[in-house]
C-alpha cells in the first residue's frame, strides 16, 4: 500500500482530533433507544406497547420490509468496524490509539443505537418474525461483506460518505413515509436516526476533503476508482435462511426502490452531491491520469440521472411477488382441548 496514505492520516490526526466534538454527541446530548420506546418498569407499559401496536397496524408490508431490510443492515455493524479498525493509518496493534481510533470508537456507539432501537421498536410491533430476522442478521455477520475499498482510506472515505448520505436518505423516506401512515413514533424514531447519518457524513465528507488537499492526484483517482466500480451496499451479501449470498438483499433493493424509498435517482443524487461538496469540477494541477478521472467522474450523475429516468418505475422491478420470511408470522399454538 502506498506510504503517501499512512503519511497522510498520520498529519491529519491533530485535525481530526480537534473536529471530533463538533462531529460527535457529548454526553449530555445522547440520546437513546429508550427515550423512544415504552417504558416497561411503569405500570402502564402495557398500554404503551398497544398504542405502539396500533400506530404499526398502518404501516404497508413494503415500508415493513425497508425498515426490517435497513435495522439488519444496522445490526452488522460489527463487521463495519471491524473494517475500519483495518484502513492504514488506523491500525496501530489492532487498537488504533490515536485520533482516528477516537473517532472510530466513538462513531461507533453512536450507530450502534440505531440497531438497538429499530430492533426494539420491531419486535414490540408483533409484526415481524422475529427468529427470522434474527438468522439473517447472523448470517449478515458471518457472511461478512466485499465494498471494494480494501483497506484504502481514500477509498474508504468516499464509501462511508456516499453511505452516511444514502442512509440519512433511506431512513428519512421511511420517517416520512411512516408519518403519512400514521406511525408517529416511527417517524420520530427514523428522523433522529437520519439526523445521526446526517452528521456522520459530515464527517467522512470533511475527512476526504482534507485528504483531497494534502494528496489531490491520489485522492481523486481512488474516488474514481469506487465510482468505476459502483458504490454497494454494506448488506449486499443479506440471505435469510437457507437462502443463497445476497438473494434476500436483491428483493430488499427492488421493494426500497419500489416503494421509493431509496432509488437509482437517489444514486445520482449523491454523487453530484459528493462532487459539489468536494469541488472536483475545479481541482487544478491534477496529473494526467488524474484529470481525465475528473472529467469522467464529473459527467457521471447526468450519465446515472438518464439511465434513472429511462428506467423509472417500467421494466426493471420483477413483477412477481416474493415472500420475506421476515413478515411470515409462525402459526400460534393451538388452544388446549378442554376436557
Ligand atoms: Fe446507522
Ligand atoms: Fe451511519
Amino acid at each position: 500500500m502506498d506510504g503517501r496514505r499512512i503519511e497522510v492520516l498520520k498529519s491529519l490526526e491533530g485535525f481530526v482530533g480537534d473536529r471530533i466534538p463538533e462531529l460527535t454527541l457529548k454526553e449530555d446530548e445522547y440520546w437513546q433507544p429508550s427515550d423512544y420506546l415504552p417504558d416497561m418498569s411503569q405500570p402502564d407499559a402495557r398500554e404503551q406497547i398497544e398504542q405502539l401496536q396500533e400506530q404499526a397496524r398502518g404501516l404497508s408490508d413494503d415500508l415493513m420490509v425497508v425498515l426490517i431490510g435497513d435495522m439488519i443492515t444496522e445490526e452488522a455493524l460489527p463487521s463495519y468496524s471491524m473494517w475500519i479498525t483495518q484502513l492504514h493509518g488506523f491500525d496501530k496493534n489492532g487498537e488504533p490509539n490515536n485520533s482516528w481510533g477516537d473517532w472510530l470508537r466513538k462513531w461507533t456507539a453512536e450507530e450502534n443505537r440505531h440497531g438497538d432501537l429499530l430492533n426494539k421498536y420491531l419486535y414490540l410491533t408483533g409484526r415481524v418474525n422475529m427468529r427470522a430476522v434474527e438468522i439473517t442478521i447472523q448470517n449478515l455477520l458471518a457472511d461478512g461483506g466485499d465494498v471494494g475499498t480494501g483497506i484504502d482510506p481514500y477509498k474508504s472515505f468516499t464509501y462511508t460518505s456516499f453511505q452516511e448520505i444514502a442512509t440519512r436518505i433511506s431512513h428519512s423516506n421511511v420517517a416520512i413515509q411512516a408519518r403519512k401512515a400514521g406511525d408517529l413514533s416511527l417517524t420520530k424514531m427514523c428522523g433522529k436516526i437520519a439526523s445521526d447519518e446526517n452528521r456522520h457524513a459530515k464527517a467522512y465528507k470533511l475527512f476526504f476533503s482534507k485528504c483531497l488537499e494534502l494528496d489531490p492526484d491520489g485522492a481523486l483517482l481512488a474516488f474514481y476508482d469506487m465510482m468505476r466500480q459502483k458504490i454497494t451496499m454494506p448488506a449486499m451479501y443479506m440471505r435469510e435462511k437457507g437462502k443463497e449470498l445476497g438473494e434476500t438483499f436483491k428483493h430488499f433493493a427492488v421493494v426500497a426502490e419500489r416503494s421509493e424509498i431509496y432509488t437509482p435517482k437517489d444514486y445520482a443524487d449523491i454523487l453530484d452531491h459528493l462532487l459539489k461538496d468536494w469541488d472536483i469540477e475545479h481541482l487544478k494541477g491534477l496529473g494526467n491520469k488524474a484529470e481525465a478521472a475528473q472529467e469522467y467522474l464529473c459527467k457521471l450523475p447526468e450519465r446515472y440521472r438518464k439511465v434513472a429516468e429511462r428506467f423509472a418505475g417500467r421494466g426493471r422491478l420483477p413483477v412477481e411477488e416474493y415472500t420475506f420470511s421476515w413478515l411470515e408470522m409462525a402459526a400460534a399454538e393451538p388452544e388446549p382441548v378442554a376436557g
